[in-house]
Protein backbone atom coordinates (compact mmCIF):
# COMPACT_ATOMS: atom_id res chain seq x y z
CA UNK A 1 0.00 0.00 0.00
CA UNK A 2 2.86 2.36 1.07
CA UNK A 3 4.25 1.32 -2.33
CA UNK A 4 1.33 2.71 -4.15
CA UNK A 5 1.40 5.46 -2.21
CA UNK A 6 4.91 6.41 -3.38
CA UNK A 7 3.73 5.94 -7.11
CA UNK A 8 1.23 8.62 -6.35
CA UNK A 9 3.83 10.59 -4.62
CA UNK A 10 6.22 10.25 -7.50
CA UNK A 11 3.84 10.52 -10.17
CA UNK A 12 2.79 14.44 -8.54
CA UNK A 13 6.69 15.66 -8.28
CA UNK A 14 7.12 14.76 -12.04
CA UNK A 15 3.74 16.51 -12.64
CA UNK A 16 5.69 19.31 -11.11
CA UNK A 17 8.54 19.09 -13.15
CA UNK A 18 10.76 16.96 -11.21
CA UNK A 19 13.18 14.19 -12.26
CA UNK A 20 14.35 10.86 -10.58
CA UNK A 21 16.95 11.39 -9.26
CA UNK A 22 18.61 7.65 -8.05
CA UNK A 23 21.08 8.92 -5.26
CA UNK A 24 18.67 9.93 -2.44
CA UNK A 25 21.27 12.20 -0.75
CA UNK A 26 21.87 14.12 -3.94
CA UNK A 27 18.23 14.79 -4.24
CA UNK A 28 16.94 18.56 -4.21
CA UNK A 29 13.60 16.76 -2.86
CA UNK A 30 13.07 14.41 -0.82
CA UNK A 31 9.86 12.32 0.26
CA UNK A 32 9.99 9.50 3.13
CA UNK A 33 6.93 7.84 3.01
CA UNK A 34 7.11 5.89 6.03
CA UNK A 35 5.87 2.71 7.08
CA UNK A 36 4.91 1.72 10.63
CA UNK A 37 3.95 -1.89 10.47
CA UNK A 38 6.69 -3.12 12.98
CA UNK A 39 9.53 -1.06 14.85
CA UNK A 40 11.92 -2.15 12.91
CA UNK A 41 10.15 0.05 9.90
CA UNK A 42 10.39 3.05 12.35
CA UNK A 43 14.02 2.54 13.06
CA UNK A 44 15.00 2.38 9.33
CA UNK A 45 13.17 5.66 8.91
CA UNK A 46 15.18 7.43 11.33
CA UNK A 47 18.27 6.29 10.22
CA UNK A 48 17.55 7.35 6.74
CA UNK A 49 16.69 10.75 8.12
CA UNK A 50 19.77 10.86 9.55
CA UNK A 51 21.49 10.40 6.54
CA UNK A 52 19.82 13.67 5.12
CA UNK A 53 21.33 16.02 7.89
CA UNK A 54 24.59 17.07 6.30
CA UNK A 55 23.72 17.14 2.59
CA UNK A 56 20.46 19.50 4.45
CA UNK A 57 23.72 21.83 5.47
CA UNK A 58 25.72 21.63 2.49
CA UNK A 59 22.40 22.16 0.24
CA UNK A 60 19.99 24.67 2.12
CA UNK A 61 18.10 24.34 -0.80
CA UNK A 62 16.77 21.06 -0.18
CA UNK A 63 13.17 20.28 0.78
CA UNK A 64 12.60 17.26 2.67
CA UNK A 65 9.10 16.02 3.56
CA UNK A 66 7.70 13.26 5.75
CA UNK A 67 5.04 11.04 5.15
CA UNK A 68 3.12 8.06 5.73
CA UNK A 69 1.88 5.62 8.62
CA UNK A 70 4.36 6.89 11.05
CA UNK A 71 3.16 10.23 10.56
CA UNK A 72 -0.59 9.23 11.88
CA UNK A 73 1.37 8.92 15.39
CA UNK A 74 1.85 11.90 17.41
CA UNK A 75 5.30 10.79 19.15
CA UNK A 76 6.66 10.68 15.69
CA UNK A 77 5.63 14.06 14.98
CA UNK A 78 6.82 15.39 18.19
CA UNK A 79 10.15 13.41 17.59
CA UNK A 80 10.76 15.18 14.17
CA UNK A 81 10.12 18.55 15.75
CA UNK A 82 12.47 17.97 18.33
CA UNK A 83 15.50 16.03 17.15
CA UNK A 84 14.96 16.77 13.30
CA UNK A 85 14.97 20.09 12.51
CA UNK A 86 15.59 19.82 8.63
CA UNK A 87 12.52 18.13 7.68
CA UNK A 88 10.18 20.73 6.03
CA UNK A 89 6.71 18.79 5.75
CA UNK A 90 4.99 16.39 7.73
CA UNK A 91 1.79 15.20 5.78
CA UNK A 92 0.12 11.90 6.67
CA UNK A 93 -1.99 8.85 4.88
CA UNK A 94 -5.30 10.85 4.06
CA UNK A 95 -3.99 13.95 2.88
CA UNK A 96 -1.68 12.78 -0.15
CA UNK A 97 -3.74 14.11 -2.26
CA UNK A 98 -2.54 17.96 -0.82
CA UNK A 99 0.57 17.07 -1.40
CA UNK A 100 1.42 19.04 -4.55
CA UNK A 101 -0.60 22.11 -2.80
CA UNK A 102 1.32 21.67 0.63
CA UNK A 103 4.52 21.11 -0.91
CA UNK A 104 4.43 24.23 -3.25
CA UNK A 105 3.96 26.32 0.00
CA UNK A 106 6.36 24.98 1.54
CA UNK A 107 8.76 25.60 -1.32
CA UNK A 108 7.46 29.27 -1.96
CA UNK A 109 7.05 30.55 1.36
CA UNK A 110 10.00 28.33 2.78
CA UNK A 111 8.35 28.01 6.19
CA UNK A 112 7.89 24.32 7.81
CA UNK A 113 4.32 22.94 7.66
CA UNK A 114 2.46 19.55 9.66
CA UNK A 115 -0.23 18.81 8.36
CA UNK A 116 -1.34 15.20 9.74
CA UNK A 117 -5.50 14.48 9.59
CA UNK A 118 -6.92 12.52 12.40
CA UNK A 119 -9.97 11.04 10.02
CA UNK A 120 -9.47 9.84 6.21
CA UNK A 121 -12.22 11.45 3.57
CA UNK A 122 -13.41 9.81 0.59
CA UNK A 123 -10.86 7.92 -1.73
CA UNK A 124 -9.13 10.99 -3.82
CA UNK A 125 -9.69 9.80 -7.99
CA UNK A 126 -7.81 10.85 -10.31
CA UNK A 127 -4.22 10.96 -8.73
CA UNK A 128 -1.28 10.68 -11.29
CA UNK A 129 1.00 7.48 -10.91
CA UNK A 130 4.51 6.85 -11.73
CA UNK A 131 4.84 3.53 -12.12
CA UNK A 132 8.10 1.04 -11.74
CA UNK A 133 7.10 -1.11 -15.00
CA UNK A 134 4.80 -0.46 -18.05
CA UNK A 135 2.91 -4.40 -18.12
CA UNK A 136 2.42 -4.52 -14.24
CA UNK A 137 0.48 -2.11 -11.89
CA UNK A 138 -0.70 -1.98 -8.29
CA UNK A 139 -4.37 -0.91 -8.10
CA UNK A 140 -5.84 0.24 -4.81
CA UNK A 141 -9.07 -0.74 -4.79
CA UNK A 142 -9.77 -0.55 -0.90
CA UNK A 143 -8.15 1.37 1.69
CA UNK A 144 -7.98 1.64 5.70
CA UNK A 145 -8.99 -1.65 7.97
CA UNK A 146 -11.79 -2.46 10.50
CA UNK A 147 -10.53 -5.27 11.60
CA UNK A 148 -8.60 -4.01 15.13
CA UNK A 149 -6.26 -7.29 15.13
CA UNK A 150 -4.74 -6.24 18.43
CA UNK A 151 -0.79 -6.47 17.87
CA UNK A 152 -1.46 -3.87 14.30
CA UNK A 153 -0.76 -0.42 13.94
CA UNK A 154 -2.86 -0.30 10.71
CA UNK A 155 -6.28 0.16 11.95
CA UNK A 156 -5.10 3.15 13.53
CA UNK A 157 -2.99 4.66 11.02
CA UNK A 158 -4.97 3.78 7.78
CA UNK A 159 -8.61 4.17 9.03
CA UNK A 160 -11.65 2.62 8.96
CA UNK A 161 -12.47 0.50 5.41
CA UNK A 162 -13.32 2.98 2.18
CA UNK A 163 -14.00 1.05 -0.53
CA UNK A 164 -13.52 2.75 -4.31
CA UNK A 165 -16.49 2.76 -6.79
CA UNK A 166 -16.55 -0.04 -8.83
CA UNK A 167 -15.85 1.94 -12.16
CA UNK A 168 -12.91 4.12 -10.55
CA UNK A 169 -11.68 0.55 -10.71
CA UNK A 170 -12.21 -0.44 -13.72
CA UNK A 171 -12.03 2.51 -15.77
CA UNK A 172 -8.15 2.78 -14.17
CA UNK A 173 -7.33 -0.94 -15.10
CA UNK A 174 -9.31 -0.50 -18.77
CA UNK A 175 -6.68 2.58 -19.47
CA UNK A 176 -3.76 0.79 -17.91
CA UNK A 177 -4.61 -1.87 -20.20
CA UNK A 178 -4.72 0.48 -23.03
CA UNK A 179 -1.13 1.17 -22.71
CA UNK A 180 -0.02 -2.26 -22.39
CA UNK A 181 -0.61 -3.46 -18.83
CA UNK A 182 -0.77 -7.17 -18.34
CA UNK A 183 -0.46 -7.86 -14.89
CA UNK A 184 -2.97 -5.75 -11.89
CA UNK A 185 -1.75 -6.60 -8.39
CA UNK A 186 -5.07 -5.52 -6.62
CA UNK A 187 -4.39 -3.65 -3.15
CA UNK A 188 -6.26 -3.29 -0.43
CA UNK A 189 -6.02 -3.98 3.54
CA UNK A 190 -8.65 -6.47 2.93
CA UNK A 191 -9.70 -7.06 -0.08
CA UNK A 192 -12.36 -9.69 0.61
CA UNK A 193 -14.56 -6.91 2.50
CA UNK A 194 -14.58 -4.68 -0.54
CA UNK A 195 -17.60 -3.24 -0.77
CA UNK A 196 -17.67 -0.79 -3.62
CA UNK A 197 -21.14 0.98 -4.47
CA UNK A 198 -21.68 1.54 -8.03
CA UNK A 199 -22.08 4.98 -9.62
CA UNK A 200 -24.18 6.32 -12.54
CA UNK A 201 -21.40 6.25 -14.37
CA UNK A 202 -20.69 5.27 -18.37
CA UNK A 203 -17.97 2.93 -17.40
CA UNK A 204 -20.33 0.40 -16.08
CA UNK A 205 -22.76 0.48 -19.07
CA UNK A 206 -21.52 -2.62 -20.96
CA UNK A 207 -21.54 -4.51 -17.77
CA UNK A 208 -24.77 -3.54 -15.99
CA UNK A 209 -27.07 -5.80 -17.39
CA UNK A 210 -25.00 -8.86 -16.72
CA UNK A 211 -23.76 -7.33 -13.55
CA UNK A 212 -27.19 -6.53 -12.12
CA UNK A 213 -25.11 -3.48 -11.27
CA UNK A 214 -28.10 -0.51 -10.76
CA UNK A 215 -26.31 3.12 -9.55
CA UNK A 216 -25.97 2.41 -5.92
CA UNK A 217 -25.74 -1.32 -6.14
CA UNK A 218 -23.14 -2.65 -3.70
CA UNK A 219 -20.12 -5.12 -6.15
CA UNK A 220 -18.63 -7.50 -3.79
CA UNK A 221 -14.93 -8.49 -3.91
CA UNK A 222 -15.66 -11.67 -6.38
CA UNK A 223 -17.99 -9.42 -8.54
CA UNK A 224 -15.28 -7.01 -9.16
CA UNK A 225 -13.11 -9.75 -10.46
CA UNK A 226 -15.36 -10.86 -12.34
CA UNK A 227 -15.74 -7.75 -14.32
CA UNK A 228 -12.06 -7.35 -14.24
CA UNK A 229 -11.46 -10.37 -16.11
CA UNK A 230 -13.46 -9.50 -19.09
CA UNK A 231 -10.90 -6.46 -19.36
CA UNK A 232 -9.59 -7.19 -22.78
CA UNK A 233 -5.38 -6.98 -22.42
CA UNK A 234 -5.38 -7.84 -18.81
CA UNK A 235 -4.04 -11.03 -18.69
CA UNK A 236 -2.89 -11.91 -15.09
CA UNK A 237 -4.73 -10.08 -11.82
CA UNK A 238 -3.51 -10.70 -8.42
CA UNK A 239 -4.70 -9.26 -5.32
CA UNK A 240 -3.62 -9.08 -1.76
CA UNK A 241 -4.36 -9.66 1.40
CA UNK A 242 -7.22 -11.14 1.71
CA UNK A 243 -8.18 -11.95 5.92
CA UNK A 244 -9.01 -15.75 6.30
CA UNK A 245 -12.39 -14.51 7.85
CA UNK A 246 -13.88 -12.99 5.23
CA UNK A 247 -13.05 -15.97 1.88
CA UNK A 248 -15.83 -16.30 0.92
CA UNK A 249 -16.86 -19.58 -1.07
CA UNK A 250 -17.97 -17.33 -4.08
CA UNK A 251 -14.45 -15.94 -4.27
CA UNK A 252 -13.03 -19.31 -3.84
CA UNK A 253 -14.87 -20.34 -6.76
CA UNK A 254 -13.06 -17.81 -8.77
CA UNK A 255 -10.04 -19.44 -8.75
CA UNK A 256 -11.57 -22.43 -10.64
CA UNK A 257 -13.83 -20.12 -13.14
CA UNK A 258 -11.85 -16.80 -14.19
CA UNK A 259 -9.15 -16.70 -16.89
CA UNK A 260 -7.12 -14.84 -15.83
CA UNK A 261 -6.85 -14.71 -12.05
CA UNK A 262 -3.81 -16.03 -10.91
CA UNK A 263 -3.11 -19.09 -9.42
CA UNK A 264 -1.99 -17.56 -6.15
CA UNK A 265 -3.38 -16.54 -2.52
CA UNK A 266 -1.58 -14.81 0.09
CA UNK A 267 -3.61 -16.02 3.17
CA UNK A 268 -2.02 -14.63 6.76
CA UNK A 269 -3.11 -17.39 9.22
CA UNK A 270 -0.53 -15.27 11.67
CA UNK A 271 -0.43 -18.36 14.06
CA UNK A 272 -1.34 -21.50 14.54
CA UNK A 273 -2.74 -21.77 18.04
CA UNK A 274 -7.01 -20.60 18.45
CA UNK A 275 -6.53 -19.43 21.91
CA UNK A 276 -3.10 -16.73 20.51
CA UNK A 277 -5.77 -16.34 17.41
CA UNK A 278 -8.15 -15.16 19.56
CA UNK A 279 -6.35 -12.61 21.57
CA UNK A 280 -5.00 -11.73 18.35
CA UNK A 281 -8.88 -10.79 17.68
CA UNK A 282 -8.09 -12.89 14.48
CA UNK A 283 -11.76 -14.08 14.22
CA UNK A 284 -11.11 -17.79 13.37
CA UNK A 285 -9.60 -20.91 14.08
CA UNK A 286 -6.91 -23.07 12.64
CA UNK A 287 -9.94 -25.81 11.75
CA UNK A 288 -11.97 -23.15 9.84
CA UNK A 289 -8.06 -22.30 8.16
CA UNK A 290 -7.73 -25.51 7.15
CA UNK A 291 -11.12 -25.85 5.61
CA UNK A 292 -10.70 -22.54 3.41
CA UNK A 293 -7.22 -24.50 2.84
CA UNK A 294 -8.55 -27.56 1.35
CA UNK A 295 -11.29 -25.37 -0.67
CA UNK A 296 -8.86 -23.73 -2.39
CA UNK A 297 -7.18 -26.75 -3.25
CA UNK A 298 -10.42 -28.17 -4.64
CA UNK A 299 -11.22 -25.38 -6.85
CA UNK A 300 -7.50 -24.83 -7.95
CA UNK A 301 -5.71 -27.89 -7.33
CA UNK A 302 -2.07 -26.35 -8.17
CA UNK A 303 -2.50 -23.46 -5.81
CA UNK A 304 0.40 -21.50 -4.98
CA UNK A 305 -0.52 -20.41 -1.51
CA UNK A 306 1.59 -17.80 0.90
CA UNK A 307 1.08 -16.74 4.36
CA UNK A 308 2.30 -14.05 7.02
CA UNK A 309 2.89 -15.44 10.75
CA UNK A 310 3.86 -13.81 13.86
CA UNK A 311 5.88 -15.65 16.06
CA UNK A 312 6.45 -14.50 20.21
CA UNK A 313 2.80 -13.40 20.81
CA UNK A 314 2.19 -12.28 24.51
CA UNK A 315 1.38 -15.66 26.12
CA UNK A 316 2.50 -17.75 23.44
CA UNK A 317 3.67 -20.91 25.04
CA UNK A 318 5.70 -23.46 23.97
CA UNK A 319 2.43 -25.49 23.00
CA UNK A 320 0.90 -22.90 21.18
CA UNK A 321 4.24 -22.18 18.94
CA UNK A 322 4.27 -25.83 18.04
CA UNK A 323 0.74 -25.82 17.10
CA UNK A 324 1.59 -22.85 14.58
CA UNK A 325 4.39 -25.71 13.48
CA UNK A 326 2.30 -28.35 13.03
CA UNK A 327 -0.89 -26.07 10.57
CA UNK A 328 2.67 -25.23 8.51
CA UNK A 329 3.48 -28.51 8.10
CA UNK A 330 -0.13 -29.22 7.61
CA UNK A 331 -0.76 -26.52 4.66
CA UNK A 332 2.62 -26.78 3.11
CA UNK A 333 2.65 -23.32 2.31
CA UNK A 334 4.67 -21.97 -1.17
CA UNK A 335 6.22 -19.24 0.72
CA UNK A 336 5.41 -17.83 4.26
CA UNK A 337 6.58 -14.02 5.70
CA UNK A 338 7.45 -14.71 9.24
CA UNK A 339 7.39 -11.65 11.87
CA UNK A 340 8.56 -11.47 15.46
CA UNK A 341 6.26 -9.57 17.32
CA UNK A 342 6.75 -5.89 17.60
CA UNK A 343 5.20 -4.02 20.12
CA UNK A 344 3.30 -1.04 18.82
CA UNK A 345 2.36 1.83 21.20
CA UNK A 346 -1.51 1.92 21.27
CA UNK A 347 -3.00 -1.00 20.13
CA UNK A 348 -4.30 -3.83 22.70
CA UNK A 349 -1.34 -6.48 22.43
CA UNK A 350 0.96 -3.28 23.75
CA UNK A 351 -0.95 -3.58 27.82
CA UNK A 352 -0.62 -7.38 27.49
CA UNK A 353 1.63 -8.67 30.63
CA UNK A 354 3.03 -11.58 29.26
CA UNK A 355 4.93 -10.56 26.96
CA UNK A 356 7.72 -13.70 25.13
CA UNK A 357 11.69 -12.62 26.45
CA UNK A 358 13.72 -12.02 23.15
CA UNK A 359 15.51 -14.35 23.07
CA UNK A 360 12.54 -16.97 23.35
CA UNK A 361 10.74 -15.23 20.17
CA UNK A 362 14.45 -15.21 18.18
CA UNK A 363 15.06 -19.15 18.77
CA UNK A 364 11.78 -19.97 17.87
CA UNK A 365 11.25 -17.50 14.92
CA UNK A 366 14.59 -19.34 13.69
CA UNK A 367 12.98 -22.87 14.37
CA UNK A 368 9.84 -22.03 12.36
CA UNK A 369 12.00 -20.81 9.28
CA UNK A 370 13.99 -23.78 9.03
CA UNK A 371 10.66 -25.74 9.04
CA UNK A 372 9.31 -23.32 6.21
CA UNK A 373 12.32 -23.30 4.30
CA UNK A 374 12.61 -27.50 4.62
CA UNK A 375 9.06 -27.61 2.86
CA UNK A 376 9.95 -25.08 0.26
CA UNK A 377 12.85 -27.04 -0.73
CA UNK A 378 10.71 -30.06 -1.05
CA UNK A 379 7.95 -28.17 -3.07
CA UNK A 380 10.43 -26.47 -5.52
CA UNK A 381 11.94 -29.44 -6.78
CA UNK A 382 7.86 -30.65 -8.16
CA UNK A 383 8.54 -27.68 -10.68
CA UNK A 384 11.56 -29.10 -12.29
CA UNK A 385 11.29 -29.80 -16.14
CA UNK A 386 8.10 -27.90 -15.65
CA UNK A 387 7.18 -25.70 -18.72
CA UNK A 388 5.90 -22.59 -16.77
CA UNK A 389 4.15 -19.12 -18.27
CA UNK A 390 6.74 -16.49 -17.27
CA UNK A 391 6.21 -12.68 -17.86
CA UNK A 392 9.17 -11.48 -18.67
CA UNK A 393 10.21 -8.09 -16.09
CA UNK A 394 13.75 -7.51 -17.14
CA UNK A 395 17.30 -8.19 -16.65
CA UNK A 396 19.22 -10.04 -14.00
CA UNK A 397 21.02 -7.86 -11.59
CA UNK A 398 23.39 -10.29 -11.17
CA UNK A 399 23.92 -11.34 -15.09
CA UNK A 400 22.99 -8.96 -17.29
CA UNK A 401 22.76 -11.75 -20.55
CA UNK A 402 20.41 -13.47 -18.20
CA UNK A 403 16.30 -12.41 -18.06
CA UNK A 404 13.97 -12.09 -15.27
CA UNK A 405 10.53 -12.76 -14.91
CA UNK A 406 7.78 -14.16 -13.02
CA UNK A 407 5.59 -17.26 -13.26
CA UNK A 408 1.71 -16.96 -12.78
CA UNK A 409 2.39 -18.46 -9.24
CA UNK A 410 4.33 -15.52 -8.79
CA UNK A 411 8.03 -17.15 -8.18
CA UNK A 412 11.07 -15.49 -9.67
CA UNK A 413 12.65 -17.12 -12.35
CA UNK A 414 15.84 -16.03 -14.28
CA UNK A 415 15.91 -17.03 -17.76
CA UNK A 416 18.22 -17.61 -20.95
CA UNK A 417 16.95 -17.17 -24.41
CA UNK A 418 18.87 -19.14 -27.22
CA UNK A 419 19.57 -17.55 -31.22
CA UNK A 420 17.27 -20.44 -31.75
CA UNK A 421 14.18 -19.13 -29.56
CA UNK A 422 14.40 -15.41 -30.82
CA UNK A 423 14.55 -15.94 -34.12
CA UNK A 424 11.35 -17.89 -33.67
CA UNK A 425 10.08 -14.33 -31.85
CA UNK A 426 11.36 -12.88 -34.45
CA UNK A 427 13.73 -10.85 -31.96
CA UNK A 428 17.32 -9.93 -32.29
CA UNK A 429 17.79 -9.51 -28.78
CA UNK A 430 16.27 -10.89 -25.28
CA UNK A 431 15.31 -8.11 -23.88
CA UNK A 432 13.01 -7.85 -26.62
CA UNK A 433 10.85 -10.14 -24.21
CA UNK A 434 10.10 -7.79 -21.88
CA UNK A 435 6.79 -7.05 -20.85
CA UNK A 436 5.56 -10.42 -22.46
CA UNK A 437 4.78 -13.93 -21.17
CA UNK A 438 5.75 -16.54 -22.78
CA UNK A 439 6.49 -19.83 -21.98
CA UNK A 440 10.27 -20.95 -20.14
CA UNK A 441 11.09 -24.71 -19.61
CA UNK A 442 12.46 -24.89 -15.83
CA UNK A 443 16.01 -26.50 -16.05
CA UNK A 444 16.59 -25.83 -11.95
CA UNK A 445 14.06 -25.61 -9.44
CA UNK A 446 15.90 -24.57 -6.00
CA UNK A 447 14.05 -23.01 -2.85
CA UNK A 448 14.41 -19.44 -3.55
CA UNK A 449 14.27 -18.76 -7.41
CA UNK A 450 13.52 -20.79 -10.59
CA UNK A 451 16.35 -21.15 -13.53
CA UNK A 452 14.73 -21.70 -17.26
CA UNK A 453 15.39 -21.40 -21.02
CA UNK A 454 12.35 -19.63 -23.01
CA UNK A 455 11.14 -21.67 -25.37
N1 LIG B 1 4.53 -7.39 15.00
C1 LIG B 1 4.93 -8.29 14.09
N2 LIG B 1 4.35 -8.47 12.92
C2 LIG B 1 3.27 -7.70 12.63
N3 LIG B 1 2.48 -7.65 11.55
C3 LIG B 1 1.55 -6.69 11.74
N4 LIG B 1 1.73 -6.12 12.95
C4 LIG B 1 2.79 -6.73 13.52
C5 LIG B 1 3.46 -6.60 14.77
N5 LIG B 1 3.06 -5.72 15.67
C6 LIG B 1 2.63 -8.54 10.41
C7 LIG B 1 1.38 -9.40 10.20
C8 LIG B 1 0.77 -8.80 8.96
C9 LIG B 1 2.01 -8.32 8.22
C10 LIG B 1 1.76 -7.31 7.16
O1 LIG B 1 2.80 -7.77 9.24
O2 LIG B 1 1.80 -10.73 9.98
O3 LIG B 1 0.05 -9.76 8.20
FE1 LIG C 1 -3.72 -5.21 10.63
FE2 LIG C 1 -5.47 -7.20 11.05
FE3 LIG C 1 -6.18 -5.06 9.56
FE4 LIG C 1 -4.40 -6.82 8.57
S1 LIG C 1 -6.55 -7.26 9.11
S2 LIG C 1 -4.24 -4.57 8.53
S3 LIG C 1 -3.29 -7.44 10.42
S4 LIG C 1 -5.68 -5.06 11.76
Amino acid sequence: MNERDSETLAGMLEGMGYEYCPEFRDADVCVLNTCSVREHADKRFFGVLGQLKNPHEQYPGRITCVCGCMMQQQVHIDTLKAKYPWVDLVFGTHNIADFPKLFANVASERRKIVDVWKDAGPIAEGLPAKREYPFKAYVSIMQGCNNFCTYCIVPYTRGRERSRAPEQVLSEIRQLAASGTKEIMLLGQNVNSYAGVAGDDSGLQDLRAEFGLDPGARVTFPQLLRMIDRIEGIERVRFMTSHPKDLSDDLIRCFAELKHLCRQIHLPVQAGSDRVLKTMNRHYDSAHYMELIDKLRAACPDIAISTDIIVGFPGETEDDFMSTVELVRKVRYDSAFTFIYSVRKGTPAEKMTDQVPEEVKHQRFDRLLDVIHEIQEEKAAADQDALLPVLVEGFSKTDPDVLTGRTDSNKTVDLTVSQKTMDAYGIDRPGELIGRIIPVKIVKAQTFSLYGEAV
